[in-house]
Parts: C-alpha cells; structure tokens; sequence
C-alpha cells in the first residue's frame, strides 16, 4: 500500500505517493516563484488563491505518476503546520475530504519535522539519535531528536530566520527571489572576508540565533547607516558579489558553530540538516569540513528535498507505525513554531 502527502504550507503546492518502504511512486510540485518574484517575498493572500487553483491537478498528477487510485493507499497525510493560514488551509481541507470521500485514515504532518525527515530518506542507516538542524524560509532551529517523531527543541531563531535573512539580502540587492539561490550564486565570485558581518549570539552558552543584525550590517554596507531610502542607488557587481559572500559566510559560521556545539552538548555523534537553506553550497562543504573535523556522521538532507515538497512527507509512515492518525476535526496551525 501506498501514501497520498500533501504539502501546502507555505509557496509550493505539492502531492507525492509514498510506498512503505519510502519508494517514491509520483511526485509532483506546483512553484509559485514568478507569482511572488515580483514582491521579493511571498503574499500569503496570493499564494492560497493559487493553492486553490493547483491544488486537485497536482495531486491527480502525483497519483498518475504513480498509477495508482484511491484502492492503492492506506492513508492520505497533510502538514497541518506550521506555515500560512490560507495556504494550510487549502491542504487540509483537499486532504481532509479526500480522506472523507475514499473512506481512508488522515495523518497530520508537522512540516518541520518532515524537512528533518528527508535526512532518513536519503540515508542508508538510522538517523537516530541526532541533534536535527532546520534552516529554512521561516525557521531556523536546532532540536535533539531521539526518532523522527521526538524532537527536544534546543534553540532557534529570536528574530529572522536564515532564509528570511538570504531573501531580505538579494531584495536590498536586487537580485532576485527566492534570494537564497541568488545570493549564492554571487557569492561564488566574491571575498567572504570583505566585509566583517555580525556573527550575532556565536559566543552565549545557548543554541539560540538572531539574523536581523546582520541584515541591517548588510544595509549599512549597501547604502551606509541612516539612510532611509536606496530607490536608484547603483551598486556595482563586484560591491554585490563581496556582500553576497562576506553575509554568506557570516550565516554559515554561526549555524556550524552552534551545530557542532549543540551535539557535545547533548552527547550524540549525528547531525541531520534540511530546509530550504540546506541547499546552500557553503553551508553544505562547511558542514562537511566539521564533520571530518569533530568526527560526527552528517547527512544533509538531498538538494531536491531541501525546498518545500511532498516527499518528506513519508514521516507519516512512522506515524502510522505508531498508530497515530487525525480525525476529520483536523484544524491548521499557522504561524511559526517558536520556542519548542
Ligand atoms: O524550506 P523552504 O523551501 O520553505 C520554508 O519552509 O520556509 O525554504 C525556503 C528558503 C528561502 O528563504 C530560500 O531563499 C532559501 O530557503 N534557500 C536557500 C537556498 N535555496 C533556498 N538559501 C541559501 N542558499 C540556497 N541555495
Ligand atoms: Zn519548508
């Protein structure tokens, strides 16, 4: 048997069908990139209405990929949160009556923990015990997870989360959206020691992170302090490639730092990093480099699995596994998950 998954938390609509053993039958993902380019962010309002609208042919797509019908599945599974209130909404309701209509058990995804999860898909071992690093468009936390449905939060994000911060960066910059990608591509040809971004809370004992400092270090940089105003200023691609680089590098240092930190701290010998942002080049080789370095297993998770989809979806078997199903009065938790 197989599972239907459903992600619409934020930006992308997408559906995968799931076997057991994790083979992955059809996926399909809708972007919603060109709809938002144009903001440098993402309009919630916008990204529901084109849920809405891709949402039954992305799953028809997933389900023909994979040849298979509503006899094929044991269960379809949703992440019900964290993530954009409209946009959740559009997933649980398309999840919820099918589930109802085909007479099937509804599972309830927890969207960062399934972007952990695509660490397990792409590795040949058990994960677990691990410290789980999320690096993603809203989140960046860092949790102590002893199997892929605990989680012990061991800090995250007070203010932006990286993603946020990549993407604010290549809008200041214009450079495009989503700015991760774009501000790494430029990077590659830059000096990460141009400029000396702030490495925000690196030294507290914690594993919390703040990024809205060197956000306005790279404003400052661009345009220099006080001025309210860059419509016009023309900054020359050398000044953009050093900015894209030295913040790059200012990022990734204080996520590898406290990563490495965090797994003395709790005594395990793995690190598991997925989000959005664990596409990143850099952060990838840097990561790796500590691994060696401090002598810990790392699995990152696949590029294709990093940015938002249905197949890390396949949490929900171990869910399953457990017995752990949602009723029809599943509701969306929106908003970011802070704090735990
Ligand atoms: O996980 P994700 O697709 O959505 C959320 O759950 O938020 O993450 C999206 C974030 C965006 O902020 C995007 O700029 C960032 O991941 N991102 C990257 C890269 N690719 C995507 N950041 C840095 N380097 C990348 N290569
Ligand atoms: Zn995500």
């Amino acid at each position: 048997m197989s599972l239907l998954t459903i992600e619409t938390t934020c930006d992308e609509t997408a559906a995968a069908v799931i076997g057991e053993d994790g083979t992955v039958h059809g996926s399909a993902i809708a972007t919603q990139e060109k709809l938002h380019e144009r903001f440098t962010g993402v309009v919630p309002e916008i990204a529901s209405r084109a849920h809405v609208e891709r949402i039954l042919p992305v799953i028809d797509t997933a389900l023909k990929q994979a040849k298979m019908g509503a006899k094929d599945l044991a269960a379809v599974a949703v992440a019900y949160t964290p993530g954009l209130a409209g946009s959740l909404l559009v997933g649980v309701v398309a999840a919820k009556t099918l589930a109802a209509a085909w007479r099937l058990p509804l599972v309830g995804i927890n969207h960062l923990h399934a972007h952990l999860y695509a660490c397990q898909l792409s590795a040949p071992h058990s994960v677990y015990p691990c410290v789980g690093l999320i690096v993603s468009g809203g989140h960046t936390s860092l949790y102590h997870c002893t199997s892929a449905l605990d989680l012990t939060y061991l800090g995250g994000t007070i203010d932006d989360a990286a993603g946020e911060a990549f993407d604010k960066v290549a809008a200041m910059l214009r450079i495009g959206f989503p700015g991760g990608p774009a501000v790494s591509r430029l990077a590659k040809s830059g000096d990460p020691k141009a400029y000396q971004f702030p490495r925000a809370m690196l030294n507290d004992a914690g594993f919390d992170f703040s990024f809205s400092g060197v956000k306005t270090a790279v404003r400052y940089a661009i345009v220099g302090p006080g001025k309210q105003d860059f419509e016009g200023l023309v900054i020359d691609d050398e000044k953009k490639a050093n900015v894209c680089a030295s913040f790059e590098a200012a990022v990734v240092d204080v996520l590898v730092q406290k990563s490495v930190r965090a797994i003395k701290k709790v005594c395990v010998d793995q690190l598991c990093v997925g989000g959005g942002v664990a596409a990143n080049g850099m952060l990838r080789r840097e990561l790796e480099m500590a691994a060696k370095k401090h002598r810990f297993r790392l699995t990152i998770a696949p590029p294709e699995l990093c940015t938002d989809n249905a197949v890390m979806g396949a949490i929900a078997w171990e869910k399953i596994r457990r017995g752990e199903f949602a009723g029809l009065d599943l509701n969306i938790q929106p908003g970011l998950q802070r704090g735990y």
